[in-house]
């Protein structure tokens, strides 16, 4: 059963049940936490284990890329490349419900099955005093999707997630209702000038006071590139392998590199396997990372062993298939 720690900001518990928090995420743990917008289902954002757990709480089919939240302007500097106008957005809104979505900093901690994959980065500083705190005591990025199963809707009490999830999560903070109770709204600001990915709960006159012109929608009229480079959810066509991928191979031919499971390949340098030990959360972890590394090899084709299609399997199994997609 998941436990939940009611807390105010003047309660004299404070930080002893900030500091529980802070080692439950440290041992790569999940903590549903208030934020201002809704609350968020936090975990390390700079470990692919601790990211993996989430996915599987919330039962998701696919890797969406989810918001690092960080602690000040320093600590995100740290992730994302921040253009001109990026930080004056920053500068205006933040701590508040804004998340900018910014090319990945070399200097990124936050790891790729977080980013599902991108090389760039969704940041925010929350304004809710318990997020922030949550976050320094922490002190890493903290990963944090609405903490809701996949398919419902996003909590705005600690009553709403300990309903939806249970069980599958480690800690609730309870610090009342959410006030906003919309999600943020994300802007890209990637190579083009900013762009609205997600209505939130900062409006589009705020930003564009700010901007002083109008802001560009997520899929600019005319343009035929600019929409999968920075669609949520179409992870394939921002990094697909330059391989290509056999799926549900039983043997691994000789001139192809393996992507492994349940140790079915015969070990060789250019075999990565995902778990020797068939476990789906340590699959999903090493993903990304073993994706990239194969693809480094410069085989033409890898050879992907079947992967079992439960818990976060479906979700592995829905990255290979777009990763395999012809293109
Ligand atoms: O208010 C909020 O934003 C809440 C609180 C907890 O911060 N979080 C939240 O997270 O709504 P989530 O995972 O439910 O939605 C995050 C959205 C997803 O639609 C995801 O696709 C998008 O952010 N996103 C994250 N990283 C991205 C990236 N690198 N490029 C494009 N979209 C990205
Ligand atoms: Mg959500």
């Amino acid at each position: 059963m998941t436990r939940i720690a009611r807390l105010t900001s003047d309660d004299q518990d404070f930080v002893a049940v900030l500091a529980d928090a802070a080692r439950i995420l440290q041992g790569g743990g999940t903590v549903a936490f208030p934020t201002e917008t809704v609350y968020g289902l936090g975990a390390d954002a700079t470990s692919a284990e601790a990211v993996a757990r989430i996915y599987a709480a919330k039962g998701r089919p696919a890797f969406n890329p989810l918001i690092a939240h960080v602690a000040n302007l320093e600590a995100a500097a740290l992730q994302g490349l921040f253009s001109t106008e990026a930080s004056m957005l920053a500068e205006a809104f933040w701590p508040g419900p804004l998340t900018l979505v910014l090319p990945l900093a070399t200097s990124a901690s936050v790891c790729a099955l977080a980013r599902a994959g991108l090389n760039s980065v969704a940041l925010r500083i929350p304004r809710h005093p318990i997020a922030r705190a949550l976050i320094e005591t922490f002190g890493r990025p903290l990963a944090a999707p609405s903490a809701n199963r996949s398919g419902r809707m996003s909590p705005v009490t600690a009553a709403h997630v300990f309903e939806d999830l249970n069980g599958a999560i480690d800690l609730i903070l309870d610090g009342g209702p959410a006030s906003v109770g919309v999600e943020s709204t994300i802007i890209a600001c990637l190579d083009e000038g900013p762009r609205l990915l997600r209505p939130g709960g900062l409006t589009r006159q705020d930003i564009e006071t700010v901007l002083k012109r109008p802001l560009e929608d997520r899929v600019a009229a005319g343009s035929s590139h600019a929409a999968p480079l920075i669609a949520p959810g179409m992870m394939a066509s921002h990094y697909a392998p330059h391989a290509q991928l056999r799926l549900d191979a039983l043997t691994r031919e000789p001139q192809e590199s393996g992507l492994d499971f349940g140790g079915r390949f015969a070990p060789a340098a250019e075999v990565f396997d995902l778990s020797p030990r068939g476990d789906l959360i340590e699959a999903a972890a090493h993903l990304f990372d073993y994706l990239h590394r194969l693809d480094q090899l410069g085989k033409p084709v890898i050879a992907v062993a079947p992967i079992p299609h439960h818990g976060l399997g479906e979700a592995i199994n829905d990255r290979l298939r777009r990763a395999a997609a012809p293109r």
